[in-house]
């Protein structure tokens, strides 16, 4: 059931606003690509609703969907959401801005998040009932890297749950088919089904295809489904020199927060002050 008229606009899109203001910046060598505002309120809507209740995983998320839906249900934004919600991220400083933020909000109870790179085995398999991802989108390996992502949300909801995949949706490029079928295929080959695909809804900061929209893929297990295999650690060099679009082989376990910086303000490197004549 769609709930959007229940929403003050304004009161969503100034949380989405304290949102934005408190991520990082992207490293565009990772894919790090951020949505744009108006699409993050959308989403935070959409999955809010789609997960009332639910405990969910995210397997990365530099747009901060996590943080949206937790904020706008503790400021009665949103009358639903999340029960709980966990982001497994490789990069620290986008743990760490998630983890400052709940703690300021004081939502640490409902929202956390740790340090954890996809190649390595999911920790906490079945420990959640929905998965939610927006990866690397597999434009260079035919969507492997998609299926890796999705592979550790499968195994977050025990193969049980249900799951959102975010990924590249265009009527004139090639590769976002030959991925959307990938992934799909991934999906029935896992014991899931696909139960709808909202097209073209969101777009990016990205600067050389501002126009490539992307798409939410809804998942879901079949009764009874199982797990084919244990979560597993991936060796893969193959895979790793083409997982990431703009720069192949960059074999990294995790990205590490170098120094604490408050990524709302201006760091005092960016500038220097050249003072008025009287002032010297
Ligand atoms: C690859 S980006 C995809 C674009 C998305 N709009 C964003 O910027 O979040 C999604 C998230 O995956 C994370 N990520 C990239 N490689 C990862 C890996 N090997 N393991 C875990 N997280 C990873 C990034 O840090 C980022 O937060």
């Amino acid at each position: 059931m769609a709930r959007q008229s229940e929403i003050d606009l304004r009161a969503a899109i100034n949380a989405i606003s304290d949102v934005i203001h408190n991520r990082p910046r992207p490293i565009r060598e990772f894919d790090q690509i951020y949505m744009k505002a108006a699409d993050m309120v959308i989403q935070s809507e959409i999955i809010a609703d789609w997960a009332d209740g639910k405990r969910v995983a995210f397997i990365g998320d530099g747009d901060a969907i996590s943080v949206c839906i937790a904020y706008l249900k503790k400021r009665d934004i949103l009358q639903y959401g999340p029960s709980h919600i966990k982001v497994f991220d490789f990069d620290e400083r986008i743990c760490n801005s998630i983890i400052r933020f709940a703690d300021k909000e004081r939502m640490s109870e409902t929202l956390e998040a740790i340090p954890y790179n996809c190649f390595d085995a999911f920790p906490d398999v079945g420990g959640f009932d929905c998965y939610y991802t927006n990866p690397p989108w597999g434009q260079h390996n035919e969507g492997e890297s998609v299926k890796l992502f999705a592979q550790r949300g499968m195994e977050a909801v025990g193969h049980k749950g249900e799951g959102v995949i975010v990924i590249a949706d265009d009527d004139d490029l090639d590769w976002p088919k030959v991925v959307l079928k990938a992934v799909q295929n991934q999906a029935l080959e896992e014991g899931f089904f696909i139960q709808r695909m909202m097209r073209k809804l969101h777009l990016y900061h990205l600067e050389e295809e501002p126009d490539l929209h992307s798409c939410n893929l809804f998942v879901k297990a079949t009764p009874g489904n199982k797990a084919k295999r244990p979560s597993q650690t991936i060796d893969d060099p193959d895979l790793l020199d083409k997982f990431y679009g703009r720069n192949g082989s960059l074999h990294v376990r995790y990205v590490r927060q170098k120094k604490r910086v408050d990524y709302g303000k201006a760091h005092d490197d960016e500038y220097a002050l050249e003072y008025l004549e009287a002032d010297k």
